[in-house]
């Protein structure tokens, strides 16, 4: 995990959070190479789910929602975690991920706190006065961005039974403990689907969408070896879910939850109705009677497939690291460089092959500097596929090296058929 981090860090992918003022803990930063691997995954997902489907509709909703929107959704009341401090160092805590007979990891003494709920939505204030009507929340999950357009998706679209609305954006939640690089972060991307269906017909769905679940994770390369599914027990469910299976993967960290698949039964909806006072009944084109539907939710976090990703593609072949992204989400595609730095016919060449390719939309790199094997060795690291080298060759034949990340193997091709 620490080789990884590292990577992430120096070449670009991934940094701590305002690292330049000692970090602020549970955020970071995505640089050049993270942001396009993050695009890439998020680009798949909506692909698959939304693009690809006629039964899919996507929004992009507020981040700030009236409040009245988590005192339906219980999570006003019920979304919070156990906390305990240490009364000596004032270290705080999770309380269901500590031994309370044990001393504090912290100070080393026993002195604890009675366990507290601390609910984890952070507060903010919408408007230039500070009162109590003021108090909004950054919303904790994209999913009631959803819920509260299921009324304007039926108006606008008309959709048939089943249907999905679909979300990808930022949630936050205030964590007692941040840990493990991005995996508990504060701030965080989530994909969300909340499927709509006919109560009648839950359990066929949820089937299909975990069947849909696995292909997404076997499209973006998650190792299939180190997904496993848990059924979570009725007593652990979530407040809102009568049957969750979590999909989790062997990280480096453990095995740990990926992503959830939760039937919400009706409880969003019918909370909304009761909150708002309007109805969300669906009136089936067939003329039967109306009904509230019943959801089931696929509920993905980015940050956490990132690092299944990164865990998965990860590779030591002897002195050499390489990371063997597939070619979809890889955040270079090629990396273009003159055999010689020195030399300019070939760079003029080289030029001409990069700006050909760039022009084409590739993800392309520029490198000329140090020897080709140490371009070679950095490129490994950052997972390009396949570097071109321009050479004198090049400069007779319009041939140029081809050399493949995972077997080193350099085939010699026309730049015309590159
Ligand atoms: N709408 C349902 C929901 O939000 P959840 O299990 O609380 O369910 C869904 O979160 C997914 O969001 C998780 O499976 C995980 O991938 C991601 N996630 C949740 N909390 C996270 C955190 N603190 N940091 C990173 N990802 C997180």
């Amino acid at each position: 995990m620490e080789e990884i981090i590292s990577l992430c860090k120096r070449r670009g992918f991934i940094y701590q959070g305002s690292e330049i003022y000692g970090g602020l803990a549970g955020t970071w930063d995505y640089g050049p190479l993270g942001v396009e691997l993050k695009r890439r995954v998020m680009g798949a997902w909506w692909e698959f789910w939304v693009e690809s489907r006629d039964d899919m509709y996507g929004v992009d909703t507020a981040i700030i929602m009236n409040p009245r929107t988590w005192v339906a959704s219980g999570h006003a009341a019920t979304f919070s975690d156990p906390l305990i401090e240490c009364k000596n160092c004032h270290a705080r805590f999770r309380a269901d991920k500590i031994d309370m007979e044990n001393n504090c990891p912290n100070c080393g003494k026993k002195d604890w706190s009675d366990v507290k709920q601390f609910n984890m939505m952070f507060e903010t204030i919408v408007g230039p006065i500070k009162d109590d009507k003021s108090v909004a929340y950054l919303r904790p999950e994209t999913a009631q961005g959803i819920f509260t357009n299921f009324k304007n998706i039926i108006d606008s679209f008309y959709p048939d039974l089943p249907f999905g609305i679909c979300q990808q954006g930022k949630a936050f939640r205030n964590e007692i403990s941040p840990r493990d690089f991005v995996f508990r972060s504060r701030e965080f991307e989530q994909m969300e689907i909340e499927y709509f269906v006919n109560p009648d017909n839950w359990e066929t769905e949820f089937d299909k969408l975990l069947a849909q679940i696995h292909e997404f994770l076997d499209l973006v390369g998650i190792d299939k070896t180190k997904i496993h599914e848990l059924e979570v027990p009725a007593t652990e469910c979530a407040h809102y879910s009568k049957r969750t299976i979590d999909i989790e993967f062997d990280f480096l960290i453990g095995r740990e939850e990926l992503l959830g698949l939760a039937y919400r039964t009706d409880f969003d909806l019918k909370n909304i109705e009761r909150e708002s006072g309007k109805s969300m009944e669906y009136r089936p084109k067939d003329g039967t009677a109306p009904f509230v539907p019943h959801v089931i939710e696929p509920s993905f976090g980015v940050e956490r497939l990132i690092m299944a990703i990164l865990t998965t593609v990860y590779t030591k072949d002897g002195d050499r690291v390489y990371l063997k992204f597939p070619k979809n989400l890889a955040p270079v595609r090629y990396l273009v460089s003159p055999l010689l730095k020195n030399k300019p016919e070939l760079i003029s060449k080289a030029r001409e092959v990069y700006k050909g390719l760039r022009k084409r939309g590739e993800r392309v790199m520029w490198d000329d500097s140090g020897n080709i094997g140490k371009r070679y060795a950095k490129a490994d690291e950052i997972g390009i596929p396949e570097c071109i080298v321009i050479d004198f060759e090049t400069l007779e034949d319009d041939t140029v090296t081809v050399r493949d990340r995972d077997t080193t193997e350099q085939v010699r091709v026309k730049i015309g058929e590159l």
